[in-house]
């Protein structure tokens, strides 16, 4: 079943009498479980698209059905619901709030949602991140690695069924991007829908399907749709 269906996006940004056309046409078909990762120069259009099927921009023409659900013509309050209860972001900057433990920045979008940041759900969620040990460590006692699991864990702790990922591993180290792309793959496995942008090519080899993009249109999907491997 397709999680994310986009059709025939286009995104013109106008920068005054300037028009940027940063996708130029991408019809997308992201089934539930997949592990995309998005890769592309810079400029080709990879956040523009990231943004759009998170939500957080809207396309100039095509349509997007995200959980079946068509986000096309939605208000700007629909937008928000989609976004806290079915999609999860992870930026190169971490955005972590630097008053608050990592415990806190986790529980911080249940506040958001008016749920009850209870206890035990950011236990569990700071034990899925391997991060039991740095609970009340503030973001400048953390280490880059250990932060972006910090922004990991604020993203998982909505139980969303897409996560977004916008170069998650851009401001890490070999070994730490290593880490981070286990722990994505091991929440993969477990049933999450990634994707993932990416200049790693080693790392978007090891993603189950690699979507590149190039002056905002798809140049190769790889493997094609529906290919048994
Ligand atoms: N808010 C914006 N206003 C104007 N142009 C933009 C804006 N955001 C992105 N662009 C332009 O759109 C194109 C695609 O950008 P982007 O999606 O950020 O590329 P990538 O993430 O692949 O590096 C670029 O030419 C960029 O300059
Ligand atoms: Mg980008």
């Amino acid at each position: 079943m397709s999680v994310i269906e986009a059709t025939e996006i286009t995104k013109v940004y106008k920068r005054g009498r300037e028009e940027v056309h940063a996708i130029r046409g991408v019809s997308l078909s992201i089934d539930s479980s997949e592990f995309v990762a998005i890769v592309g120069p810079s400029g080709a259009g990879k956040t523009a698209l990231m943004n759009i099927i998170g939500c957080l921009d809207t396309p100039t023409n095509g349509t997007l059905t995200i959980d079946g659900i068509r986000v096309t013509g939605r208000t700007e309050r629909e937008l928000v619901r989609m976004r806290r209860g079915t999609i999860g972001f992870v930026f190169q900057q971490f955005f972590l709030i630097p008053t608050l433990t990592a415990r806190e920045n986790i529980g911080l979008p249940l506040i958001f949602n008016r749920r009850k940041a209870d206890d035990w759900k950011i236990d569990d969620i700071l034990d899925q991140v391997g991060l039991s040990d740095r609970a009340s460590h503030y973001p400048h006692e953390l280490s880059g690695g250990e932060m972006q699991r910090v922004a990991i864990g604020r993203a998982l702790v909505t139980r969303p069924k897409i996560l977004l990922a916008d170069e998650p591993t851009g401001n890490l180290d070999t070994g730490n991007s290593d880490l981070i792309f286990h722990l994505l793959q091991g929440l993969n496995r477990e049933g999450l829908t990634i994707l993932m942008v990416t200049h790693n090519p080693g790392l978007a080899r090891r993603a189950g399907r690699v979507v590149s993009l190039k002056d905002g249109l798809i140049e190769h999907d790889m493997p094609p749709p529906g290919c048994p491997i």
